[in-house]
């Protein structure tokens, strides 16, 4: 494409978003984060230990935060993840934090929901390789869980949709509020320096903001990967068009958030771009038609780690003991 095609593509994206938007979020394309408002804190705390529970996989070995792991940004840091049997799974894992904020859940936003998302790595034999029905029979063998299932829902009975509900509503505490550009944006003027301003002047200048805005600084839309040079990938990805099955939807993925984004390397889908400076030359170039210098690079990676939030703060789920009828790890 054009450099020319290619900006006014990005006008009429730039355009398109801020036509349903409040006036007074104009301003500034990214706005702040809120902290979560805790609706069900049983349902939270039980979410939790489920997030954190291996006894979901088949191997009693591999547990949500083994990929999202939330000591490391609700990432985890490999090119691509590491499923049942050191399978390597064909994708990146993108963070849990702030996933709330999502339009959808996956690259290629295959899940409309939180909820919808958390059945999938359970029952998918690259990421946990157990099955629904065996995740139940784990979970209802295990008193304590029964009970904290019964306080929550209600019922004797444990469900997958209770699984996923819970884990769910856990996942939506997970967001990351008072990072230093969010103090910025709420008026402390001097919570970032000349050099991290002059980078958010220069993200903003060059376009990255027609694709990246909104409190997550993405999460929002689907856009071409290679708006300006083709993407060179050896990923077999092939973006929302596999959802879709529109052809104009081939090699779109879902914009990923820039919130926390120094912490969630590496970067892309195929976790091609090892480090920040990387990923920023390669939007720069691909996306938009713009070779960065050297100090111009820099400084937008300055202003990209400001975006790093509060990480979650809890104490660490102790999970209630198997019992002798609790189905046993399985190669
Ligand atoms: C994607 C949560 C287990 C690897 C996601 C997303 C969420 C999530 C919310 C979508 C994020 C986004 O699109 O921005 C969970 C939960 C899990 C779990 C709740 C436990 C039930 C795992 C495990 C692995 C893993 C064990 C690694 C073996 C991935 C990968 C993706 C992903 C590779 C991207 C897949 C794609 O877009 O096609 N996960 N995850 N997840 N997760 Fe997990
Ligand atoms: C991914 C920064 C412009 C769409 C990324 C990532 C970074 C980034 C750091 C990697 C995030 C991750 O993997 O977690 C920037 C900067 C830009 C810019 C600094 C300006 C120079 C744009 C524009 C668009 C866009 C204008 C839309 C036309 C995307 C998409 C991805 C992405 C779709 C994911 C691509 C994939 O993995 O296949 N961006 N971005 N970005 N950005 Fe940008």
């Amino acid at each position: 494409m054009s450099k020319r095609v290619a900006l006014s593509v990005l006008a009429g994206i730039v355009l398109a978003s801020s036509a349903g938007s409040a006036p007074a979020l104009a301003a500034e394309p990214i706005q702040p984060i809120e902290p979560a408002k805790i609706m069900s804190p049983g349902m939270v705390e039980l979410g939790k230990k489920l997030f954190f529970d291996p006894r979901l996989s088949k191997s009693g070995f591999i547990s949500c935060n083994s990929c999202h792991n939330l000591s490391m940004g609700g990432s985890d840091n490999l090119k691509t993840s590491i499923g049942h049997n050191w399978q390597q799974g064909p994708i990146n894992a993108p963070t849990v934090l702030n996933s709330s904020l999502n339009v959808a859940q996956f690259w290629d936003g295959r899940a409309l929901t939180l909820q919808d998302q958390a059945g999938g790595p359970i029952a998918n034999p690259g990421e946990m390789a157990s099955t629904h029905a065996l995740a139940i029979s784990v979970l209802q063998s295990i008193p304590a869980y029964v009970a904290e299932f019964k306080a929550v829902f209600g019922r004797e009975t444990v469900t997958i949709a209770e699984v996923t509900q819970a884990i769910a509503a856990f996942e939506e505490t997970l967001v990351t509020p008072n990072s230093r550009f969010d103090k910025w944006l709420k008026g402390d003027k001097g919570a970032l320096t000349n050099a991290e301003l002059e980078g958010y002047e220069l993200f903003k200048d060059s376009g990255c903001t027609a694709c990246h805005n909104g409190s997550a600084a993405g999460g929002n839309t689907f856009q071409k990967m290679g708006v300006v040079e083709p993407y060179q990938s050896t990923s077999p990805a092939e973006g929302r068009v596999a959802v879709t099955k529109e052809e104009a939807d081939r090699f779109n993925f879902k914009v990923p958030t820039l919130r926390n984004v120094e912490m969630t390397y590496p970067y892309f889908h195929d976790g091609e771009a090892a480090t920040l400076t990387q990923a920023v030359d390669t939007m720069g170039r691909i996306q938009l038609g713009r070779k960065f210098t050297e100090a111009e690079n820099a400084k937008i990676v300055a202003f990209l780690k400001t975006l790093t939030g509060d990480q979650p703060d809890f104490k660490l789920p102790i999970l209630p003991p198997s019992t002798d009828a609790t189905p046993r790890p399985r190669p």
